[in-house]
């Protein structure tokens, strides 16, 4: 049985997909923890309404960046887990931090990565006139918003979406890649060739959501 531990800043829909989704599809695994930065975040309710462990470390009690890094890594260690899952966890994390769990740590990211990294995605790629937005899930790196694919999905982006359109329908899909690539690591399916992610059975790692079948998430 894996041991996967979430990682939030705020609604943690994300973090709620993969906790539904672990259970109902009888994943070899557990989420042991979800931890946020933030004592109000959202979703720590929800974890804790479903018997998930929760755990708050905030940001703002640290001198320095590193300082919290280390503290938000024991605390993590505490539950020993295989897999480290970003979901909406918005803290820039260190260099040693990210080699502490490279290589079992995920992040998703609301754009069709390497385009739009950081903040602002939606409205970004409403301004650069794309037709075409997505998600990506990732192995995180010491770089921000990069780092080997595991799945994306792509949506059409609308004449008159605004970013809240887009961001909805990103999200819709969101909800089901995450929650497929976390269930791919833990059943051992990932492997890392040349900075390139496959899996091992040769399935899509691409969900096209092009006719308005993203659904509601
Ligand atoms: C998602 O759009 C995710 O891609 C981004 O932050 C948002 C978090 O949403 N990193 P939630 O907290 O999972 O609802």
């Amino acid at each position: 049985m894996k041991s996967i531990v979430i990682l939030i800043s705020g609604r943690g829909s994300n973090m709620e997909a993969i906790v539904q989704r672990c259970a109902a599809e009888a994943w070899p695994a557990r989420v042991a923890a979800v931890i946020s930065n933030r004592a109000d975040a959202a979703g720590l309710q929800f974890a804790q309404s479903h018997g998930i462990e929760t755990a708050v470390a905030a940001h703002k009690a640290y001198a320095s960046r590193e300082d919290f890094d280390a503290a938000l890594a024991e605390v993590i260690d505490a539950f020993a887990p295989d897999l480290v899952v970003l979901a909406g966890f918005m803290r820039i994390l260190g260099p040693a931090f990210v080699r502490r769990f490279e290589g079992r740590m995920l992040n998703i990211h609301p754009s069709l990565l390497p385009a739009f990294p950081g903040l602002h995605t939606h409205q970004r790629a409403i301004e650069a006139g794309c037709k075409l937005a997505g998600a990506t899930v990732h192995f995180v790196t010491p770089e921000l918003d990069h780092g080997p694919i595991v799945l994306q999905s792509v949506v059409p982006l609308l004449a008159d979406d605004d970013a809240a359109a887009l961001a909805a329908r990103v999200l819709a899909t969101e909800h089901r890649i995450y929650p497929q690539a976390v269930r791919w690591f833990v059943e051992g399916l990932l492997r890392i060739e040349r900075g390139v992610v496959r899996h091992v059975g040769g399935e899509s790692q691409l969900l096209a959501c092009l006719h308005g079948e993203g659904g509601t998430g």
